[in-house]
């Protein structure tokens, strides 16, 4: 039996001890507490040895997969590796063990971060000011959109309340813009993957807010009429905003500033390699246009004159998005990413990621459909196999994949095509790597013709094969109750 197969409460013995404590000799003891506040029996906590815990915890870990495990090309996500040094940056005691409320004074260099990434940030998008308040991408959306609503509104603009979002648009920016209080309107894609023109020129008026998008778009394709767009919405007196999830292709290429975007989040956990997943938390910069820069949220950090840092607040700012000033660590780990690169290592990451997705497109696409076949920039969709002669699935397809070691792509995202399966290998993957994931691909397309069966029963070698998503869905269970004599008990949602 491994030592996954149960739940660490369910391997507890009455009086097992996995630690010694030195004996309390605190003044206070638990007869100084109200009673109000006291248990009225003790914890229920797994009572287990330290090599028990160590081995449970230990198996567990290994039934995770992460970018340090193997390739994981799930397209949207950008999960290129994290490199360590940036762990060990972060983990520095003057970054590590700060507290949020210390005086400025003795976090300068910890302002100085903020400062430095904005300045680094704003040269690689073009954009003048940046909060680091939002947590993650969507949040970093949010926060756009209510810099966007607070602009029109300042300017006694009401009836600005409609946002447009492409329908190839990533689901976080319909719920951001609904969460924002905003309503959203859909615009076409052409048959080539990319905004239809014609269908939002008769979307722009008066009351639209703004539109927005990213680009490369969720097909991994540049919208070449950008230009056209910003200036038809700019006409109609609309923001636009900037989806940076997807800033990994353009990274020393192109800058959202340059292409008429006012407003973008960025994720670092993405495009700058902090870990993102199961891995760590996220942190989604959010960058305006000088124009836009006093509705950020507060604080902010300012240098002054003769180069110290302070925390600034701002008059007519969109309000606080979160605690304090967002994910610190996760910037720490950015800004190392960005300094170990360099300006120059920069400008090759982008370019780098779009040969690896085409690489990985042009070796593939004689046995998986294409239904875009154009240069893609970091990442492509797939709808299927080319051969749909069997019933076999995208998902069916993503859990064989596992049996051969590797991540799954994205799939069923966009939802612009029946069987899609996303693909985005990013730039700090080898050769060899990629070699091994097209030859499983083309394994795996072979099976589907010769043994469908055994992709439709797939995964057979994983210690969770396949789970009931729709109930998992709408029953979620969040909490272990144990039942007395310690056997597993209900799980409640
Ligand atoms: C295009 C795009 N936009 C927004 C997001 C949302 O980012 P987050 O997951 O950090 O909220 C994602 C995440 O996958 C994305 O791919």
């Amino acid at each position: 039996m491994k030592s996954y197969d149960k739940l660490i409460f369910e391997i507890s013995k009455p009086g097992r001890r996995g630690c010694s404590l030195p004996k309390n000799t605190w003044k206070a003891s638990v007869s100084s507490l109200p009673a109000s506040l006291l248990r009225s029996a003790p914890a229920s906590l797994p009572e287990v040895s330290e090599p028990d815990v160590v081995r449970h915890y230990t198996c567990l870990s290994g039934m995770n997969f992460g970018v340090d495990n193997g390739f994981y090309p799930l397209g949207s996500c950008t999960m290129k590796y994290n490199p360590k040094i940036n762990e060990e940056a972060a983990s520095l005691p003057g970054f590590a063990q700060i507290h949020p409320l210390q005086p400025e004074s003795a976090v300068q260099g910890c302002l100085q971060v903020y400062h430095e990434l904005g300045k680094a940030l704003s040269a690689i998008t073009g954009m003048a000011e940046f909060t680091f308040s939002p947590f993650a991408g969507a949040h970093g959306e949010l926060t756009g959109l209510m810099v966007i609503r607070r602009w029109h509104t300042e300017r006694n603009d009401f009836r600005r309340t409609k946002i447009i979002v492409p329908d190839s648009a990533h689901g976080t920016n319909p719920a951001s813009a609904a969460v924002c209080g905003l309503q959203v309107v859909q615009v076409k894609s052409t048959p080539a993957g990319l905004i239809d023109v014609e269908d939002l020129k008769p979307l722009l008026d008066d009351t639209v807010a703004g539109i927005m998008m990213t680009n490369p778009n969720t097909l991994g394709l540049f919208e070449t009429e950008i230009r056209e767009i910003a200036s038809l919405v700019h006409g109609c007196g609309g923001l636009l905003y900037y989806d940076g999830a997807n800033m990994n292709p353009l990274l020393g290429k192109v800058r959202p500033g340059d292409m008429g975007f006012d407003v973008m989040h960025l994720n670092l956990h993405k495009t700058f390699s902090t870990p993102h997943g199961g891995g760590g938390p996220g942190a989604g910069p959010v960058g305006v246009t000088e124009a836009l820069a006093e509705y950020l949220p507060e604080p902010r950090v300012k240098m002054d004159a003769d180069g110290t840092y302070h925390i600034a607040g701002c008059a007519h700012s969109a309000g606080r998005v979160s605690g304090f000033m967002g994910n610190f660590s996760v910037l720490v780990k950015a800004l190392a990413y960005i300094w170990t690169l360099g300006r120059e290592n920069m400008k090759l990451a982008g370019p780098l990621a779009t040969l690896n997705a085409n690489y990985v497109k042009e070796s593939l696409k004689d046995v998986y459909r294409l239904p875009v076949d154009r240069v893609c920039k970091h990442e492509f969709v797939f709808d299927g196999l080319a051969d749909g002669s069997t019933d076999v699935t995208a998902l069916d397809i993503a859990k064989r994949l596992l049996d051969y070691g590797f991540h799954a792509p994205t799939i069923y995202f966009p939802l612009l095509f029946h069987q899609s399966i996303m693909i985005e290998p990013t730039e700090t993957e080898s050769k060899e790597t990629l070699d091994a994931f097209i030859d499983v691909m083309r394994r795996i397309a072979a099976e589907a013709l010769s043994d469908p069966q055994m992709v439709k029963t797939a995964p057979h070698d994983t210690p969770v094969r396949r789970p009931d998503e729709t109930l998992a869905a709408t029953k979620p269970v969040l909490a272990y109750v144990p039942v007395a004599g310690g056997h597993a008990g209900d799980s409640v949602a």
